[in-house]
C-alpha cells in the first residue's frame, strides 16, 4: 500500500501569501542558518541524504561544499526551473503550490555558499508560476532581507534550457547551448565562450527547484526527520508526474523507495481498460525509454505485450 499521508512539499493547500507561509513555519530556516556557521549547515544536508532533483541524484552539500571552499571572489547559485522532460510537470506545480519554499531554499543556498547573486530560472511561456513567483519575490523584497539578491530568469522554451551549463548561458544572455566545462569550472560571467567577463571563472551552483525546496524544511525539522521518508540510500519524498495509458493522470508527492508497480497499480489506478505496459518513460535527463520487463511486479508484467516479454 502506498502512503500517500505524509508529505514536505505538497503538504496543505497551496501557500498563496508570505503571512501563510509564516504561520506554516516558513523563514524560520533561512533566519537560523543566518545565525549558524554554513559549514554546520553543510553538515545537517550530508547528515539528511538530501540528493539532487533534477536527474543525476548528486549529494546536495557535496556541490555547496565545493562552491563555500572555492577561494574564487565572486560565487552564484541558480535555481533551476526550466523544467521541459516530456510529462514532466513536478517543478511547475511545486512553484504553483508554494513558490516561497523554493525561494527560501535558494536564498540558503546563497547564503552558505557566499553568492553574488541567485538567479531563479523559469521559462517565459510558464505563466502561471512566473505570476506565482513574482508575487512572492515582491511580498519578499518588501518585507524581509531574504530575497534581496534574487532575480527571476525568464528563458526560452528550448529542453537544453534546462542543462545547467545551458542554463548559464540563457542567464549570460546567450541561446541555450552547453557549454564543455561544468558550472564549479566555467561560472557565470567569466568570459566563457566569448560571454561577458567580470571577474574570474565565478563558479556557479546550479541545483533543481524540489532539491531547494526541500533546504527549509530540512533545516527546520532535522536529517533524522526527513530520514523518516524514503529509504536509507535516498531519504525524502519525490514529486512524481504520472501520464499516459493510466486511468489517472496525476502529480504526487511520494516517498521515494516505491516500485513503479506500486505507482502505476497504487497511485495512478492502474492502466486504462485494454492498454497494456508497453515501455515507460521515466523522466530521468538522457535516459533511455526502459522496457517495463525489467522493472515490474509479476502482477504488471502479465500485462505486458507478448511481443516484449523475451526482450
Ligand atoms: C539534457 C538535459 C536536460 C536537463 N533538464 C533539466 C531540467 O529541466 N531541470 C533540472 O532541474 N535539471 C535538468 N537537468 C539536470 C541539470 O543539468 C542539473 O544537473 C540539475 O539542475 C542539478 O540540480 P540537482 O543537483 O538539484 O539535481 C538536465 C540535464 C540534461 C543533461
Amino acid at each position: 500500500m502506498v502512503n500517500e499521508a505524509r508529505k514536505i512539499l505538497l503538504d496543505g493547500p497551496p501557500v498563496t501569501s508570505l503571512d501563510e507561509y509564516r504561520a506554516r513555519g516558513g523563514l524560520q530556516a533561512y533566519e537560523k542558518v543566518k545565525e549558524m556557521d554554513p559549514r554546520d549547515v553543510l553538515d545537517i544536508l550530508r547528515k539528511s541524504g538530501l540528493r539532487g532533483r533534477g536527474g543525476a541524484g548528486f549529494p546536495t552539500y557535496i556541490k555547496w561544499q565545493g562552491l563555500l571552499e572555492s577561494p574564487a571572489s565572486r560565487k552564484f547559485i541558480c535555481a533551476n526551473g526550466a523544467e521541459g522532460e516530456p510529462g514532466t510537470f513536478k517543478d511547475r506545480w511545486l512553484i504553483r503550490h508554494n513558490p516561497y519554499q523554493a525561494l527560501e531554499g535558494l536564498a540558503i543556498g546563497s547564503h552558505v555558499i557566499g553568492a553574488d547573486t541567485a538567479f531563479f530560472c523559469i521559462k517565459a511561456k510558464f505563466e502561471p508560476e512566473k505570476a506565482a513567483l513574482q508575487r512572492a519575490l515582491a511580498e519578499l523584497q518588501r518585507e524581509t532581507t531574504l530575497a534581496d539578491n534574487i532575480e527571476l530568469v525568464l528563458g526560452p522554451d528550448e529542453y537544453l534550457y534546462g542543462e545547467e551549463k545551458g542554463l548559464l548561458e540563457v542567464i549570460e544572455g546567450g541561446p541555450p547551448a552547453p557549454r564543455v566545462y561544468p558550472p564549479y569550472i566555467h561560472g557565470l560571467f567569466g568570459g566563457a565562450y566569448g560571454g561577458p567577463r567580470d571577474g574570474d571563472n565565478n563558479p556557479a551552483n546550479v541545483n533543481n527547484v524540489e532539491t531547494l525546496s526541500h533546504v527549509g524544511h530540512i533545516i527546520r525539522n532535522g536529517p533524522d526527520w526527513f530520514r523518516s521518508f524514503g529509504t536509507p540510500d535516498t531519504p525524502g519524498t519525490m514529486i512524481f508526474a504520472i501520464s499516459g495509458d493510466v486511468q489517472t493522470e496525476v502529480v504526487r508527492e511520494l516517498p521515494l523507495g516505491l516500485t513503479l508497480r506500486e505507482i502505476i497499480d497504487g497511485v495512478a489506478g492502474g492502466m486504462r481498460p485494454g492498454r497494456r505496459v508497453k515501455a515507460i518513460f521515466p523522466g530521468v535527463a538522457l535516459s533511455v525509454t526502459i522496457l517495463a520487463f525489467n522493472l515490474l511486479g509479476d502482477s504488471l508484467r502479465d500485462e505486458l505485450d507478448p511481443r516484449l516479454r523475451n526482450l
